[in-house]
């Protein structure tokens, strides 16, 4: 069975079969009669959330948790669209990996940007010397080169192969704007950087392969705390405790509210540029993958789409600029 084309697929009423990835374990939920699953399809261009009614279809995925399977599914819209799935079975498919369903950004894409933060943020105060000490932790043996693999997310943002080395550098990016509307910050501009650099750096060892990894429980801001540990020393011979202190203090309250909450401005800056990021990322994820003419989103009910293509210019001499000369009135 060939692997199905998600976006081909996510027609409302449009039955399709083949092969999908379910990369993080579904949950159960309780319905007005009955339980049922829901979960995510993930592939190369989009994830899908898909639903399970029955106890009897479901129970086969329950039995083998994440893995590759070949189903059946119907297109379905309640709320947002879903996969309603009719038929699911483990696929015996031996040349597919799940490495052929996951969603990555381009290595070349990501070290120009990264190099574009970074010469941004060399005009903006940070010194050499912070970027070599950011060179030493992101090359340290304990993330075995992962920082530029894994997702910066299971779900929602940059939920791809590269996804948390490409949500850093746009904080960065972020961070580089703030510095130049305040210039009063520049002098703590490295303890900014490194702080930004290295706020979700725990990701690596939360997630494996945009699935949650065998201690995700101890999640990636304790993770990140303990991980820059390794570098205590360094860090305080270069700059000094405070410096390291407020690093911390970054890591652990980053998440703001949803999280410990924040216990210096650093903390307080960096869980806005994180948040702008990471909502702005999910909004235009979501979409650019949706086909509906709404998007659902959290406590705000729908929201309309950006009208994408309405305000392109187009070249004067295409052949789309010729047929408009002739078909407009
Ligand atoms: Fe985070
Ligand atoms: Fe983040």
């Amino acid at each position: 069975m060939p692997i199905l084309n998600l976006t081909e697929a996510a027609v409302k009423g449009k039955v399709s079969e083949g092969t999908v990835l379910i990369n993080a374990v579904p949950s159960i939920r309780s319905g007005k009669k009955n339980d049922f699953m829901v979960g995510n399809f993930l592939s190369q261009d989009a994830q899908f959330e898909f639903r399970v009614w029955e106890e009897e279809i479901y129970s086969t995925i329950q039995a083998h948790g994440s893995g590759i399977y070949d189903v059946e599914v119907i297109g379905s819209e309640y709320n947002g669209f879903y996969f309603t799935v009719r038929r699911v079975e483990v696929s015996r498919n031996e040349n597919i990996s799940k490495h052929d369903f996951l969603p990555k950004i381009p290595a070349d894409q990501i070290k120009n940007n990264w190099r574009n933060a970074m010469a941004k943020l060399r005009d903006l105060g940070t010194t050499e010397a912070c970027w070599q000490l950011i060179q030493t932790v992101l090359n340290a043996p304990e993330l075995e080169g992962r920082f530029t693999i894994e997702g910066a997310a299971i779900y929602y943002h940059d939920n791809k192969i590269g996804g948390l080395v490409n949500h850093t550098t746009k904080t960065l990016n972020i961070l580089a704007a703030i510095l130049e509307n305040n210039p009063e910050l520049q002098e703590c501009a490295d303890l900014l950087a490194f702080a930004v650099t290295v706020h979700d750096i725990g990701k690596v060892f939360e997630y494996d392969d945009l699935a949650p990894a065998k201690y995700w429980y101890a999640n990636h801001r304790v993770r990140g705390i303990e991980f820059i540990a390794l570098f205590k020393d360094a860090i305080i011979d270069l700059y000094d405790e405070t410096f390291y202190r407020q690093v911390q203090s970054v890591i652990s309250g980053h998440h703001g509210d949803f999280g410990d909450r924040p216990t210096s401005i650093a903390a307080a800056i960096v869980h806005y540029i994180d948040t702008l990021e990471s909502q702005t990322t999910g909004l235009l994820q979501s979409m650019l993958q949706t086909k509906s003419d709404q998007i659902r989103f959290g406590d705000w009910g729908f929201l309309e789409p950006l009208p994408i293509d309405r305000f392109k210019s187009i070249p004067e001499d295409s052949p789309e600029a010729l047929e408009a000369y002739f078909t407009e009135k």
